[in-house]
């Protein structure tokens, strides 16, 4: 995901092609409105192919490990166990407070406001820092967990390379620990009620909150400054700008579903162990569901956001996320981040699914 400008092309797809099979991918392609809520909602429809649950470079690693458990990458009984005590611990944060304290500290902390290059070591710093104080980490190792997240994020990442997954598996290593010396890590056997009566399964996925935040909510923050930069009339409107964002320039492009059993889904005939690339900022874009979705416009009554994903793996941190990002674009306008210059040195950040601004390169 590095062009500068995705959306004509995904407006044609939803127009031409709103699902069809791409020989060059390999990949069936859902782009429309319909299809991607078809495919989302559809329990034929995996997370992970049936035959490689851990993707195979990470089998037997502690980056394999924590993946494995994660509520992202599993479906069914196991999923449907996890799921509610992820989102009740999401539910319980009191993340206004803590957002707004960790973006002053940033701010402070790394003068991003003086020098656009530091922007991003705030965007990806915020979302980490303000999750892990959330969760109870101690203020002196909020950094180092912002960083081993990284690291951890980057060993995730599809054809990660054999270093990265050496680095990520060190962080999970640390994470894990950490997390276990958090009051929100212990004693996770009773109160997940996990059915699969698997006792590391609240400690992977507290640490996986970490890993769900950091990519997307980095994104958000520096496509909501660009923004800005765009739209000055704007910049005393945060909050809604955040929002129309989320649905106009998504920091989440895409998801992956893997087809399990032969059948027809969303119209079409799919085979057992084909893939889908669902491409949810396509679906943002679709006319049949937000009228001249091309146009920026705070003002958008009922707006369908498919940016958090739909269905069963929805994703439980979209208040955590636009909260946060709000916090973070605030702290930096209140320190008097000059955001006229920033659109003409942005390049965007090589990733398989995420939109991540990068400025002053
Ligand atoms: C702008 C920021 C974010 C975006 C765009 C985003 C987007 C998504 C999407 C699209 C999914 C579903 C993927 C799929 O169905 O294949 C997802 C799942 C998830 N997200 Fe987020 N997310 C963001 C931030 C966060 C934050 C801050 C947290 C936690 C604090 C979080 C926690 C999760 C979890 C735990 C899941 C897995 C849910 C499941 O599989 O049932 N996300 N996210």
């Amino acid at each position: 995901m590095t062009a500068a400008d995705p959306y004509p092309y995904y407006e044609a797809l939803v127009a031409e092609r709103p699902l069809y099979r791409d020989d060059g991918l390999g990949m069936w392609v859902a782009s429309s409105a319909a299809a991607v809520t078809a495919i989302l909602e559809d329990t034929r429809c995996r997370v992970r192919p049936t035959a490689e649950p851990v993707p195979r470079a990470l089998v037997g690693r502690p980056t394999g490990e924590i993946f494995s458990r994660l509520v992202r990458q599993n479906d069914g009984a196991r999923h449907a166990s996890l799921k509610p005590a992820v989102v009740s611990r999401l539910e319980a944060f009191d993340i206004h407070r803590v957002a707004r304290e960790r973006a002053r500290a940033l701010v402070e902390a790394l003068a991003p406001h003086r020098d656009p290059a530091r922007l991003s070591d705030f965007a990806f710093r915020l979302p980490a820092e303000a999750v892990a104080s959330l969760l109870g980490a101690p203020e002196d190792l909020l950094p180092s967990v912002a960083q081993q997240t990284g690291a951890l994020v980057g060993g995730f990442a599809p054809g990660a390379t054999a270093d990265s997954i050496a680095l990520a598996d060190s962080a999970a290593r640390h994470l894990l620990d950490l997390v276990r010396s958090l009051p929100v890590g212990g004693d996770d056997h009773h109160r997940t009620g996990d059915a699969s009566n698997d006792p590391g399964a609240m400690i992977a996925n507290v640490t996986g909150v970490l890993v769900q935040s950091y990519d997307a909510t980095a994104g958000l923050i520096g496509s909501t400054l660009l923004a800005l930069a765009r739209h000055a009339d704007l910049r005393l409107a945060v909050p809604a700008v955040v929002l129309e964002v989320v649905r106009h320039d998504a920091p989440v492009q895409n998801t992956r579903r893997f087809v399990a059993e032969d059948g027809r889904i969303g119209g079409v005939d799919m085979r057992a162990g084909d893939a889908i690339l669902v491409v949810l900022a396509a679906a943002n874009r679709d006319p049949a569901v937000n009228p001249d979705p091309a146009a920026f416009d705070v003002t958008r009554a009922d707006a369908r956001v498919f940016t958090f994903g739909v269905g069963p793996h929805a994703c439980p941190g979209a208040t955590v996320a636009t909260t946060i990002a709000v916090a973070g674009v605030q702290a930096l306008i209140s320190a008097g981040l000059p955001l006229d210059g920033l659109a003409g040195t942005v390049t965007y950040r090589p990733s398989a699914n995420a939109r991540i601004p990068l400025f002053g390169g």
